[in-house]
């Protein structure tokens, strides 16, 4: 694992998190969504407490890496891998924009599409309990990534340094952006789980040893989680740094640092 120094405390407050939220706890089903390689969960201990464990990715060679576990393939059928995009969106999203660009169309129209897009179903899951493990903050970056790179091959559009277009078509972008957060939140809401866990980025941090000021980015597109989720009542939380890239890791001129929130809410039925 690529800074596993650096990870560790990020790694167990996620832990940490988790089992405040289930001490005492007795549950059916978990849904993991973004469980990538579960590095952030504790799989004895969630065995330990659920009778049945659904892990969501989009990444096939994650899951792949999750099936060599012991302890998931010791509980056999108590748990299920499923290979999916979780905001059902992003496929579909990209083939309209690339049918748009595809008959030349003009910025503006371009605009509109990005404006209006709202997300398609998501998959549908049930369970007890839902975990949304660190990709809130991941999930527009994805369709940000797509779009960016066919802008630039498809239509010889390119960002300023700063990563942004005009500002008509940068705020269409992050409106796209913010559907797809608000899409997941609406997700969690949708599996009519007991209780929603959401591990997430609340702001990406950029650092250069040499200078006192950092760069912060928000890595959130819609501002009110706790009233996305309403009904739902938050009942726990908690907040911590995550210092993924250490200066001289992955860039030799700068580090990054995330901050973290964790939050737990409750539905009482
Ligand atoms: C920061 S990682 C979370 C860490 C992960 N729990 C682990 O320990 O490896 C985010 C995970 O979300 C997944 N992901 C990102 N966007 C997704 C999407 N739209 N649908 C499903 N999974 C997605 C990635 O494949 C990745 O495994």
């Amino acid at each position: 694992m690529r800074c596993k120094a650096f990870w560790k405390s990020h790694l167990q407050c996620c832990k940490e998190f988790q089992a405040r939220c289930l001490r005492g706890r007795k549950g059916e089903s978990l849904l993991i969504l973004g469980a990538g390689r579960l590095l952030d969960a504790d799989v004895p201990f969630l065995l330990s407490v659920f009778e049945q464990l659904l892990l969501l990715d989009a990444d096939p060679g994650a899951l792949e890496e999750l099936k060599k576990n012991r302890d998931l393939r010791a509980a056999g059928a108590r748990v299920q891998y499923l290979l999916q995009d979780v905001t059902g969106s992003i496929e579909s999203w990209t083939e309209e924009l690339e049918g748009l660009l595809f008959n030349k169309c003009e910025e503006s129209s371009l605009t509109e599409f990005l404006q209006q897009l709202r997300p398609y179903d998501s998959p549908q899951v049930k369970a007890q309990v839902v975990l949304s493990l660190n990709l809130l903050g991941q999930i527009p970056l994805y369709w940000r990534d797509r779009v960016h790179a066919l802008l630039l091959d498809q239509y010889g559009l390119d960002t300023d340094v700063d990563g942004k277009y005009a500002p008509a078509l940068q705020a269409a972008l992050d409106a796209s952006c913010a559907a797809l957060q608000l899409g997941h939140l609406e997700m969690l809401k949708s599996t009519a789980a007991e209780t929603i866990m959401l591990i997430f980025d609340r702001e990406y941090c950029y650092y250069r040893r040499d200078q006192a000021p950092w760069r912060v980015e928000s890595a959130m597109y819609c501002s009110n989680v706790e009233a996305a989720l309403a009904p739902y009542q938050a009942c726990e939380r908690d907040s911590w740094l995550w210092h993924i890239a250490p200066q001289g890791v992955e860039a030799s001129d700068h580090g990054e640092i995330h901050v973290v929130e964790a939050h737990a809410f409750r539905h009482e039925k």
